[in-house]
């Protein structure tokens, strides 16, 4: 099959499109959006920031929940074209800026956000293997799975408004215990571990507040 022939599936309220290039939405990750827009109701003023968004449908359906703007960011350039597309289709164009490039170089050191979801690549390389469906770009967090994820944590501790929270995705409660320990032995990135749920899927979701 063509790998470039888009296919849509219907993810919460909305229908996105994506192809085989891209990580294949995952219904279970809606749990990630509905979480969010409980949080975000108690978040101080601001915008919405999604790390790795891929075709952005996970902060797609915040924003189409929370009347507030929302950045998508992703490195891969066929990802930000779907991701636009989606925004398009969702009616969010104008609530809705898709920035392509390593997550690292896309944020203006002064941006602060109120709210920030991310879905880093949290597959171990050893276990890359077992998914051969999926781009290596996608799910590759290195050896323990977390090198994203701790460049992700990084960045919501630099970006993340004075009271504002985040939903990192990871993969296995090892790595959620790992990333508690890290977080831990770091403090000067400011965030700890809130509240982790379990939704009937293939990976886990982890709160993470502003350290007191
Ligand atoms: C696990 S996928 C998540 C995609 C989407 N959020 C989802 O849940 O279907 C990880 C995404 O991270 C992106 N990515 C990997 N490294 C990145 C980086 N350094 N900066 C920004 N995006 C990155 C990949 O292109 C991929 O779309």
């Amino acid at each position: 099959m063509n790998a470039r022939v888009a296919e849509s599936m219907r993810f919460g309220p909305l229908v996105v499109s994506f192809d085989a290039r891209v990580l294949r939405p995952r219904p279970w990750t809606v749990a990630q959006s509905t979480w969010a827009a409980e949080l975000v109701a108690n978040a101080p003023e601001g915008d919405l920031l999604e790390l790795c968004a891929g075709v952005g449908q996970i902060g797609l359906v915040l924003a189409s929940l929370v009347p507030r703007d929302l950045v998508l960011v992703d490195a891969d350039p066929n990802a930000c074209h779907h991701a636009r597309g989606n925004a398009a289709a969702a009616g969010l164009s104008a609530r809705v800026d898709v920035r392509n490039g390593p997550m690292h170089e896309v944020l203006a050191p002064d941006e602060r956000f109120a709210f920030i979801l991310a879905d880093p690549p949290w597959v171990r390389s050893d276990d890359v293997a077992r998914f051969p469906a999926d781009p290596l770009a996608a799910i590759d967090g290195g050896s323990d799975g977390l090198d994203l994820a701790r460049l992700c944590v990084d960045l919501i501790g630099r970006h993340l408004t004075r009271g504002g929270a985040a939903i990192l995705q990871l993969g296995d409660a090892e790595q959620v215990a790992d990333m508690g320990s890290y977080l831990d032995s770091n403090p000067e990135i400011g965030l700890s571990v809130d509240e982790v749920r379990t939704p009937t899927g293939d990976g886990v979701l982890v709160g993470l507040a502003r350290r007191p």
